[in-house]
């Protein structure tokens, strides 16, 4: 499958959980912008400053920065055969930024209901050695592993619920934007961890 991949989806859809499956199964490398946003806070980068701050209010980081970061991220070796973008694009000038750059062949959307997403992101939990994503109660970590995991400082209730503010004002759109180009493949998110890697895969095998 030639050409890029877009996992679409509101704050705590699952698109983390389930990006590994399509990695493994078409090859492209995850291209996520919040991941790369925390490594360059973590880094203490100036962008990285810049970009807490919106971050910890649930605010989207401006379209220039992210536009930048994935410019810079689509220059390297891996990516010339398209990528899987993680939580990009999230506005429509962002979209329309991607057109010029880089060619979309599917946008798979992960649906979830509002009232299911803040139970997921209030209990998400992340091992900051595998990067892996867990939950307190859907997915447990292991025993031996559990002293070093961590919570996001944006996994608070007060923040997910500006997260899904910005998500329908800003993000939701997006969903007609590629439906109407005919390239969105919807999954129902509201199933279990398995059932939606499940119907993910069923997604991804129809567009190979
Ligand atoms: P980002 O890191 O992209 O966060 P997000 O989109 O809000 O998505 P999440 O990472 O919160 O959720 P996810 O869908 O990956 O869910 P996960 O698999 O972890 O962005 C963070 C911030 O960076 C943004 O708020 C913004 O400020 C900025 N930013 C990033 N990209 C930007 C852009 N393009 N433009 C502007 N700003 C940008 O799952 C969540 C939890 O649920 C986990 O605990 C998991 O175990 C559990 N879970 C998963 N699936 C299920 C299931 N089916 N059933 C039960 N539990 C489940």
């Amino acid at each position: 499958m030639t050409g890029s991949i877009v996992l679409f989806g509101p704050p705590g859809a699952g698109k983390g959980t389930q990006a590994g499956k399509i990695v493994e199964l078409t090859g492209k490398p995850q291209v996520s912008t919040g991941d790369m946003l925390r490594a360059a806070v973590k880094a203490g980068s100036p962008m990285g400053l810049a970009a807490k701050e919106y971050m910890d209010a649930g605010l989207l980081v401006p379209d220039k920065v992210i536009i930048g970061l994935i410019k810079e991220r689509l220059q390297h070796d891996d990516a010339k055969k398209g990528v899987l973008f993680d939580g990009f694009p999230r506005t429509i000038p962002q979209a329309e930024s991607l057109e010029k750059i880089a060619e979309v062949t599917s946008v798979i959307s992960i649906e979830v209901p509002d009232d299911a997403i803040v139970d997921r992101i209030v209990g998400r939990r992340m091992d900051p050695e595998t990067g892996d994503i867990y939950h307190v109660s859907f997915k447990p970590a292991p025993s031996e592993i559990q002293d070093r995991l961590i919570q996001r400082p944006d996994d608070t209730e007060e923040t997910v619920r500006a997260r899904l503010e910005a998500y329908h004002a800003q993000t939701a759109p997006l969903a007609d934007w590629y439906s109407d180009k005919g390239l969105l493949v919807s999954v129902d998110g509201n199933n279990s961890i398995e059932k939606v890697g499940d119907l993910v895969e069923a997604a991804v095998i129809q567009l190979s």
